[in-house]
């Protein structure tokens, strides 16, 4: 299409980055792209539900409505499913991972982790939410059925990462380590289109993005960076959407601090699906994650959904947050 890059255009321009590339990876971010067309239309629905669904909750096909979380954990498994690219995949929305077992699948040569709705508790009130998902080679034999050491892989090791955030706009950003790139929706003709290329986070922002309810449960070091925000008067930002909160200060520069806490010592975030994916994004815009101590994606995970402290926004304020909290 003149003057517009759509996003299956640009994933398959962008197959010659990988020498000898046979085209599943390309094939599987087609296939995220897809699904979150899909969740993104029950997304801008979800005002609806209660007004559509009044009647025994069903809806036009006679399904009973779901949770969106719950819909979009299924949109996404679906489509990953009969893809044949990935033979399983790890989900916030379940306990252990699914691992695919038909002839296809199990020839897949990628594992997906994937946090399918992020920012559940802002659906009800409007407010932007999100998918965050990240990409495997597998360890296992091709033609075996996915294990658990597939999945217990470190941040380095991840092929693609991205987001969806299902906005005033919708956008779909990701990476494969050859920097950033971000989409926008265009509902009129159901396209991502490339609107963010080669996005770059500044050394240094105004916008700090914290819950401060956890103020007295944090770290000393935490409080004194929080002290010092506000004497410098920078700008609190809190959405409650870690999705929409990366986002912002991706884009105008700033840290998201989700510390570990007296009565949560790792924090909240998920390390396979919240923290790593979003990692990757920031190095390759130039800045920086950490858990305090250790760049999140050297940190060896042993459970699927282990939690981690997290530090994340351009480079300088999440260097001086590593300082106070290591002084
Ligand atoms: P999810 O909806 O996938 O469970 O994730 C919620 C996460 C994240 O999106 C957000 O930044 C954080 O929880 C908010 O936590 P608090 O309510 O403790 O601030
Ligand atoms: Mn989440
Ligand atoms: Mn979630």
């Amino acid at each position: 299409m003149i003057g517009v890059t759509t996003l299956d255009e640009f994933i398959i321009d962008r197959q010659d980055d990988f020498p000898f590339a046979t085209g599943d990876l390309s094939r599987l971010l087609r296939d995220i792209g897809f699904a979150a067309k899909i969740v993104n239309r029950e997304v801008n629905k979800a005002g609806l539900v209660d007004i559509t669904g009044a009647a025994g909750s069903e809806n036009i096909q006679g399904e009973q409505q779901q949770k969106l979380d719950v819909f979009a954990d299924q949109v996404f498994i679906k489509a990953l499913r009969s893809g044949g690219e990935v033979c399983g995949i790890a989900s916030e929305e379940n306990d252990d991972f699914v691992a695919f077992e038909d002839d296809l699948a199990r020839n897949g040569k990628y594992v997906v982790a994937i946090d399918p709705l992020d920012g559940s508790s802002n659906i009800d009130v409007n407010v932007s939410i999100g998918t965050i998902f990240s990409i495997y080679r597998r360890k296992s034999e091709k033609g075996t059925i996915a294990n658990l050491q597939d999945f217990l892989q470190a941040g380095t090791e991840q092929v693609a990462g991205g987001y969806v955030l299902y906005g005033s706009s919708s956008m779909l950003v990701y990476t494969t380590g050859a920097g950033v790139n971000g989409f926008t929706l265009d509902p009129s003709i159901g396209e991502f289109c490339l609107s963010h290329p080669s996005m770059k986070t500044a050394a240094k922002g105004k916008i700090y993005s914290m819950n401060e309810g956890n103020y007295y449960q944090s770290h000393k070091g935490i409080q004194t960076y929080l002290d010092n925000c506000k004497k410098q008067q920078m700008t609190a930002r809190y959405i409650g959407s870690l999705v929409a909160d990366f986002h912002r200060n991706l884009i105008k520069g700033g840290v998201y601090l989700y510390p570990g806490t007296s009565s949560a010592p790792n924090g909240k975030l998920r390390l396979l699906y919240e923290c790593n994916p979003l990692a990757f994004l920031i190095e390759q815009a130039g800045g920086k994650a950490t858990d305090g101590k250790r760049r999140i994606m050297e940190i060896q995970p042993s459970e699927l959904h282990q939690r981690c402290p997290y530090f994340v926004g351009s480079k300088d304020m999440v260097d001086e947050i590593e300082g106070l909290l290591n002084a």
